[in-house]
């Protein structure tokens, strides 16, 4: 038997185009679905400097930082790839970063200066030595909220999107009239698109707080070690002049990130469900999914050909929405408690626990607590008839 695909399907899968798969007989096992590009691998288009860079950046990413080095002396893991690691580098991991802030009587968020940005869970011996093996919940807070590690597949993509292209949805209704998408900003005042509350500009920027929070390396621009819940390191347990990493270094590990590709869509195993998905993916649109998980966008020029002008399938607006107060926690001086970025759902089919905190262990559970602004498209969804909320799980699966 062949099996053929229905026009929307192709338009989701342009690499099928290139011929019908051959079915397995009934009796058989579903077939593994199938991945395009291996995942973890660069950009295809890269040119060679770029794939040079690349290397090296995966070199260090995979590198384990020793305390003499610079690791610690509080940290939460000594490498890159010890979180970002499944299914391969760069990918996901089991481990959580702690935040912790105070929502002040006038509604205003203390940050407590950086103290609760992220609660590191490790030390090094020399100072486990002085008794001290963690850092604390600040006194101070009023909420702690465990981040679970992102995929960073495509993130190069995601931050050649035009600042326009983004903020031209802020503010923007929707089909139902019910959404009110807000730009997510970081301590400067940049939009800022990257993390959960959508509270860092740039990959560079990130990278060099990953450097520095989860693995305590110093960097040229922020020289100073930070002590256990900022009060002084007891003398002789940061060995390590600094800063403990380089600006280059940095550069490499932010252009293997920004050249990670994006994870291909997958194809459903059973071919019976491609009708399925096909229906999946309309009523993601109509009921008002893709109003806040926006389907594509387009890159701008970018000096580096491979990510100049291309479409990104993130499934994202990269703005904030205000999800409900069962998903409060921490807030940002530019986001509520209850503000979270539009999570990306490309990858989504390799990931196995959702939501921020991974509080939800299946997709309809994912679905199940999204309130606030996403309440609506929540009752609509579950308003949908029994084989019409499976084609839209079906459909998330494909992602
Ligand atoms: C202890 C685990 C851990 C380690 C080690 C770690 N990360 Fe992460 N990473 C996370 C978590 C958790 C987040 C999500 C934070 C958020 O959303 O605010 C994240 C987010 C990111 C992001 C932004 C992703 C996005 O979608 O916005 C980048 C880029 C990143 N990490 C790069 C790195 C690099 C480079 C290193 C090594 C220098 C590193 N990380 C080390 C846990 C880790
Ligand atoms: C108002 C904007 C909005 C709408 C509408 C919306 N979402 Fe979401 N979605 C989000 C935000 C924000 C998150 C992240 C919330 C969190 O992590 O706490 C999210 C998370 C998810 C996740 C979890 C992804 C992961 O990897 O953790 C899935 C799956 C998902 N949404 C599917 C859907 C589906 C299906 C619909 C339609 C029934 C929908 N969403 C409608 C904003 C929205």
């Amino acid at each position: 038997m062949k099996l053929c695909l229905s026009a929307g399907i192709l338009a989701l899968f342009p690499l099928l185009l290139l011929g019908c798969a051959e079915a397995s007989p009934e009796s058989a096992p579903p077939a593994p679905a199938v991945h395009f590009t291996a995942i973890g691998s660069a950009l295809p288009d890269l040119g060679p400097d770029e794939g040079a860079q690349f290397a090296r950046g995966q070199a260090l990413f995979r590198r384990i930082f020793t305390p003499e080095e610079g690791l610690g002396p509080l940290f939460n893991e000594n490498s890159c790839n010890a979180c970002h690691t499944d299914p391969a580098d760069g990918g996901t991991g089991d481990q959580f970063m702690v935040r912790a802030t105070a929502l002040l009587p006038d509604g205003s968020c203390d940050t407590l200066e950086g103290e609760g940005q992220n609660i590191r869970q490790q030390a090094t011996p020399l100072l486990r030595a002085h008794g001290i093996l963690a850092e604390e919940i600040p006194e101070r807070a009023t909420a702690v909220t465990r981040i679970n590690v992102p995929f960073l597949f495509g993130l190069g993509l995601v931050e050649a999107i035009p600042e326009e292209t983004i903020l031209s949805r802020v503010g923007d209704p929707g089909p139902h009239g019910e959404l009110s998408g807000r730009a997510g900003r970081d301590p400067e005042g940049r939009l800022a698109r990257f993390g959960r509350k959508a509270d860092v500009a740039t990959i560079f920027d990130f990278v060099e707080e990953a450097a520095r929070l989860e693995m305590g390396l110093t960097t040229p621009l922020h020289p100073d070690e930070r002590g256990p819940n900022r009060r002084p390191l007891p003398p002789g347990t940061d060995p390590a002049p600094n800063p403990e990493i380089q600006l280059e270094p940095l550069a490499q590990l932010t252009d293997f990130v920004r050249y990670l590709a994006p994870m291909a869509r997958r194809v459903p195993g059973d071919p019976d469900a491609f009708e399925l998905v096909d229906r999946g993916a309309e009523l993601f649109r109509e009921i008002g999914c893709a109003g806040c998980h926006v389907p594509f966008m387009d890159t701008g020029p970018h000096e580096v050909e491979a990510l100049s002008r291309k479409r990104v399938h993130l499934y994202s607006d990269l703005l904030l929405h205000d999800m409900g107060p069962e998903l409060a926690g921490v807030c940002t001086p530019a986001a509520g408690p209850a503000e979270w970025r539009t999570e990306m759902l490309m990858g989504l089919s390799e990931r196995e626990v959702y939501l921020h905190d991974s509080r939800a262990g299946t997709l309809w559970e994912a679905i199940g607590y999204h309130g606030g602004e996403a309440a609506g498209t929540r009752a609509r969804f579950q308003g949908l008839d029994r084989i019409e909320q499976e084609a839209v799980i079906r459909y998330l699966g494909t992602l």
